[in-house]
């Protein structure tokens, strides 16, 4: 059960993947985009209330110099504290540079002085800005150092703080609104990762589960193609080996289903025969009368055999050819000699139309000797009795050819692809039908081709053979 792990792997790595973009997006917003943000905020706030103490110093610089009653002096910070939207503490500076309360833009308690900063402002004679905890707080602060005219000695400091919950409020919200869109995003990508993977793998699962009846030899109806995905195309190609696969178990079975009836006939034969010869009392000519039909089925019985394993052989692909040049005259001489017999019994007078050499072809001459003994065997077997029958060899087209003519009765009707199929005689009961198909297929493994043409009268095979190693 390897099955149920690797589908569910991929449900994993889906969830990994998209848990893995998502975190790492959250960790962007919340780690760095959110702090960036929350210290961009503040700075603004601080460059904000540095211009308003740029623009308020006049004001101060007249109160500071003014000799005002308390009550003045209190209501004249309080408006610029309005102006500058920021709590203002003016300290006065003393000889030993400590600062003591002159006013206070807001009454609720004391404010409490960021000396540092102060000191600082004093030292740059500048303002200073910092953004700290001021009485428990965070702060922007702004210093802002005043001098006697005359002699240049402090005389005081401005304060502006502005308290930052805003801005610490602003962020919080963004923080949260970023951990609850994650939270929705992660359930969404799971909940996709699921569903996708899920339906991932009923495909894939239909696919495994065709994928294995066929393995054990049953076929089944074409699955249905419905996407245009991998898988839609993985499914296409499935079903077209599923129907090659068909065809080819559909001719091997009739194959078997053919060659066995073949063989089947003569050894029947063969057994009644023996019974026949059993009888003691069969008179001597009849006993060689049977053992001379006895010895023909047996000759057919081996030429059966041997064109079989001719067949398998060539199937398997173990037939080995050793392609060499070959001079086809005298080759096409030698296995018209085998002939004589044959020829007187059939009364036929060959022509023999070869060149004293060649033409030359590059093939196996074993091989090339067996298609022509198959084509010298039908020209004698399927025509009557003296017809004319012509043997020749010459170079065309950039190709070696040989050819068998007979004057016979030319091949049945539509039957000229017909004769090169395993099994198929048109005149039944002479022969298996293996010969032209074993001739076929060897002719094409030399990189040749075998052609008929039939014109009434008369047959004509015609062997083509490359000439160099390129083929025909
Ligand atoms: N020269 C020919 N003239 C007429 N018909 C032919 C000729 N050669 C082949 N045929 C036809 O083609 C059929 C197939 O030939 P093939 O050689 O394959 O088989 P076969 O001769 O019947 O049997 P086998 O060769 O296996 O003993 C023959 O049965 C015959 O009908
Ligand atoms: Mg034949």
């Amino acid at each position: 059960m390897s099955r149920r792990p690797r589908l569910r792997s991929v449900r994993t790595k889906l969830a990994l993947v998209f848990f893995a973009i998502i975190s790492a997006a959250f960790g962007l917003l919340y780690f760095i985009a959110t702090p960036q943000l929350e210290s961009k905020l503040e700075q603004r706030q601080l460059d904000d209330i540095r211009s308003s103490a740029q623009d308020v110093r006049p004001r101060l610089k007249a109160l500071i110099g003014a000799d005002l009653r308390e009550k003045e002096l209190n209501e004249r910070v309080r408006a610029i504290g309005e102006a500058t939207d920021a709590r203002v503490t003016l300290w006065g500076v003393d000889k030993n540079r400590l600062f003591y309360p002159q006013s206070d833009s807001r009454t609720e308690k004391e404010a409490p002085v960021n000396d540092s900063l102060a000191h600082s402002a004093i030292e740059s004679k500048r303002p200073r800005t910092e953004i700290a905890p001021l009485g428990g707080k965070e702060m922007a602060q702004v210093a802002q150092p005043f001098f006697a005219p005359r002699h240049g000695r402090p005389i005081a400091v401005v304060l502006y703080s502005r308290d930052l919950n805003d801005v610490a409020e602003a962020v919080d919200l963004v923080r949260n609104r970023v951990l609850v869109a994650t939270g929705v995003a992660l359930a969404l990508a799971m909940a996709g990762a699921f569903l996708v993977a899920q339906a991932l793998a009923r495909r894939v699962r239909r696919l495994e589960v065709a994928a294995n009846e066929v393995a054990h030899g049953r076929f089944i109806d074409p699955l249905p193609v419905d996407s245009k995905d991998e898988l839609g195309q993985l499914t296409r190609t499935f079903n077209q080996m599923q129907a090659q696969l068909q065809q080819v178990d559909v001719a091997r079975k009739e194959f078997i289903a053919t060659a066995s009836h073949e063989l089947r006939t003569p050894i029947f034969s063969l057994a009644g025969f023996v019974e026949l010869l059993q009888d003691e009392e069969l008179d001597e000519d009849t006993r060689r009368e049977f053992l001379d039909t006895m010895s023909e089925q047996v000759a057919r019985l081996q030429k059966l055999s041997v064109d079989l394993l001719d067949l398998s052989r060539l199937d398997a692909g173990s037939v080995e050819l050793h392609a060499e040049p070959v001079d086809l005259s005298e080759l096409a001489r030698s296995v018209v000699n085998e002939f004589t017999p044959a020829l007187a019994d059939h009364e036929t007078d060959l022509e023999i139309r070869l060149p004293n050499h060649g033409p030359e072809a590059l093939c196996d001459p074993v091989r090339v000797a067996q298609i022509m003994r198959i084509l010298l065997d039908n020209a004698l077997r399927h025509t009557p009795t003296g017809t004319h029958v012509t043997v020749g060899a010459a170079r065309r087209n950039g190709a070696a050819g040989l050819t068998v003519t007979d004057t016979g009765p030319g091949l049945p009707d539509y039957s000229e692809t017909k004769v090169f199929e395993r099994f198929y005689t048109g005149d039944a009961g002479r022969g298996a039908g293996l010969g032209l198909a074993i001739a076929r297929e060897l002719a094409e493994r030399m990189h040749g081709r075998l052609r008929v043409s039939s014109a009434a009268p008369g047959t004509a095979f015609t062997l083509e053979l490359p000439t160099d190693g390129n083929g025909a």
